[in-house]
């Protein structure tokens, strides 16, 4: 480094016996206070300067490494001009390099390195799965740097862990539509006739210890329709307490009414809502004549069958008579004889 500085003191000592001189050197050059010439040269760096030339006594000059090459974490990394106008020393700081260590998507660097620039060749690092991964046994959690600054190939070394089997959807449908493993979701639906209550997608997330779905499943539930519309003057057939998807209610009208209408209307679906298929029939009353004859017919049956007591009763009344009749001549015959 010596051969790029002036040597200041070299000059003074020719210009020794010229106190005229050295008087003008001393007006003219703050060198001659004391100042440093061009930082030395360092291996694989550059200094910073700030247009500073020559430098002052105490004065620092840091370095930047070249490219492709990285500082030495603890090795110094400035020269400073030192009252005898001599830089001082830089040792050699920068290095080759690798690059930050990949990311990985399955996992990630140990925390030691976290916050690490500097990887020679030769140089490794850890990692950890990621939450969601297990580690696959026999296979290297470590890379390194190699000669061509590269850094080695990582063998998948953590593999997602897998949710539980969901099982069966009761009523309903389970798709899977990957894997079961970490990251995926299934999806589920009802069977016609059916609501979904619960979640419709579920995925597989970290949890506690491992992986779990993000949900329990959900139900399908039956859907039912509201109780059916009443009727004036009719009323249903075989009423139920419940009336699920696609049950039918038929209605019947009172006697002398004439339903108008659906006789049978049905539980619909709409958007996993129970609706009747249609409004529910009338029952009319102004026909009212053809329903009375045979009203009428049913009830001439009924005295008919008095007729005959009708009958009997003359019978009896003879029969009572001819008693009487009877008694009669018996008496008589008995005032005939007594007399
Ligand atoms: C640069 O890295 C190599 C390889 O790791 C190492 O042997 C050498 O000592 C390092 N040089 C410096 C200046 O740190």
């Amino acid at each position: 480094m010596s051969p790029a500085r002036p040597s200041v003191p070299a000059v003074l000592r020719v210009l020794g016996g010229r106190p005229l001189l050295l008087l003008l050197l001393l007006l003219s050059a703050p060198a001659v206070r004391g100042d440093c010439g061009l930082p030395p040269d360092v291996p694989n760096a550059q200094p910073v300067l700030e247009g500073l030339s020559p430098f002052p006594v105490q004065h620092t000059v840091r370095y930047k490494c070249n490219e492709g090459f990285v500082k030495v974490p603890g090795k110094p990394d400035s020269a400073l001009c030192q009252e005898n106008n001599q830089w001082s020393e830089v040792k050699e700081f920068c290095n080759r390099s690798c690059n930050d260590p990949p990311r990985l998507l399955f996992a990630s660097l140990e925390k030691t390195y976290s916050n690490q620039n500097y990887f020679p060749v030769g140089s490794t690092v850890d990692y950890q799965c990621r939450l969601g991964y297990r580690r696959e046994r026999d296979l290297s959690t470590t890379l390194t740097c190699l000669d061509n600054l590269e850094w080695s190939k990582p063998a998948e070394f953590c593999k997602k862990r897998a949710c539980p089997n969901p099982g069966e959807l009761q009523n309903g449908n389970v798709k899977i539509e990957t894997d079961l493993l970490f990251g995926s979701f299934i999806s589920l639906s009802c069977n016609t006739g059916y609501k979904l209550i619960g979640a419709s997608s579920i995925y597989c997330v970290v949890q506690e210890n491992g992986v779990g779905w993000s949900d329990r499943l959900p139900l399908c539930q039956e859907i039912s329709c509201p109780e059916p519309p009443k009727i004036e003057n009719g009323m249903i057939k075989e009423e139920s307490s419940i009336y699920v998807y696609r049950q039918t209610v038929t209605y019947e009208c009172n006697r002398g009414f004439t339903l108008v209408g659906q006789h049978s209307i049905y539980c619909d679906a709409e958007n996993e809502e129970g609706v009747w298929s249609g409004p529910a029939p009338e029952c009319r009353g102004r026909h009212v004549p053809p329903k009375p004859p045979p009203e009428v017919q049913e009830s001439t049956t009924v005295p008919s069958a008095q007729k005959p007591t009708k009958v009997i009763v003359p019978g009896a009344a003879y029969l009572i008579s001819g008693h009487t009749w009877v008694t009669l001549t018996v008496l008589l015959v008995l005032l005939i004889t007594v007399g």
